[in-house]
């Protein structure tokens, strides 16, 4: 990040109040479950997402803390991600449909963004159900890949842990909007002026 970051929390602009409440905790309600309906909301919302083609190039393989499968899960962290993500009510391993089976060709073009949609709508979702998310990539991809024998022409790319934070809020930190902009104060404008 440059030198010209904000704190930014609240956000000092407006936006939508579910937008500005989403936060990736790192202490998780270790008391906390997770309801059926709560489970089907979740991937309900990841249902609805845009994508390419309407092509929905996402899958994903959810386990409630204790459910059977959840220990397979836990035990592919990485040692950062094991600190906090096992007492998450639920992990979720969010998979691709990057390749055409049995090719190396793209299925999609676009088929990690689009499920970087898909996550972010069930990310906004847990937020509205007062549920919290950190998606996270620190974990043995290969192993848990293989754990999971992953369909042909699939990949995964990361997983999020949801439950109850027992954070108020995290400090986060944010470029400036000036930053976000092509023709930012501090670059030059793409036209030329
Ligand atoms: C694709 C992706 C991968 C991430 N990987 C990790 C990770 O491995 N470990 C971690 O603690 N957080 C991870 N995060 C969480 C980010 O660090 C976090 O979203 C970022 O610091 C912004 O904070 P906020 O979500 O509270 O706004 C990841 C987030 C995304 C979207």
């Amino acid at each position: 990040m440059s030198s010209t970051d904000e704190l930014c929390v609240p956000p000092d602009r407006p936006i939508h109040p579910l937008l500005a409440a989403r936060f990736s905790p790192l202490v998780f309600d270790p008391d906390h479950v997770l309801a059926d309906a709560d489970e089907d909301g979740l991937l309900e919302a990841a249902r609805w997402a845009p994508s390419a083609g309407n092509s929905q190039p996402w899958m994903f393989h959810l386990r409630r803390r204790g459910d059977p499968g959840h220990d397979l899960l836990t035990s592919r962290l990485a040692s950062s991600s094991a600190r906090w993500a096992p007492t998450a009510s639920a992990l979720v391993v969010n998979l691709a449909h990057r390749f055409v089976e049995g090719t190396d060709w793209p299925y999609s073009e676009f088929a990690d963004y689009d499920l970087g949609q898909a996550v972010a709508h069930m990310t906004i979702q847990a937020t509205a159900m007062g549920l919290s998310c950190r998606q996270f990539r620190a974990f043995d991809l290969a192993g848990l890949s293989g754990d999971l024998h992953v369909p042909d022409g699939w990949v995964v790319v990361s997983m999020t842990a949801i439950g109850r934070s027992l954070e108020e809020d995290a400090s986060r930190q944010r470029r400036t909007p000036a930053e976000l902009r092509l023709d930012g104060s501090d670059r030059r404008d793409p036209l030329g002026r």
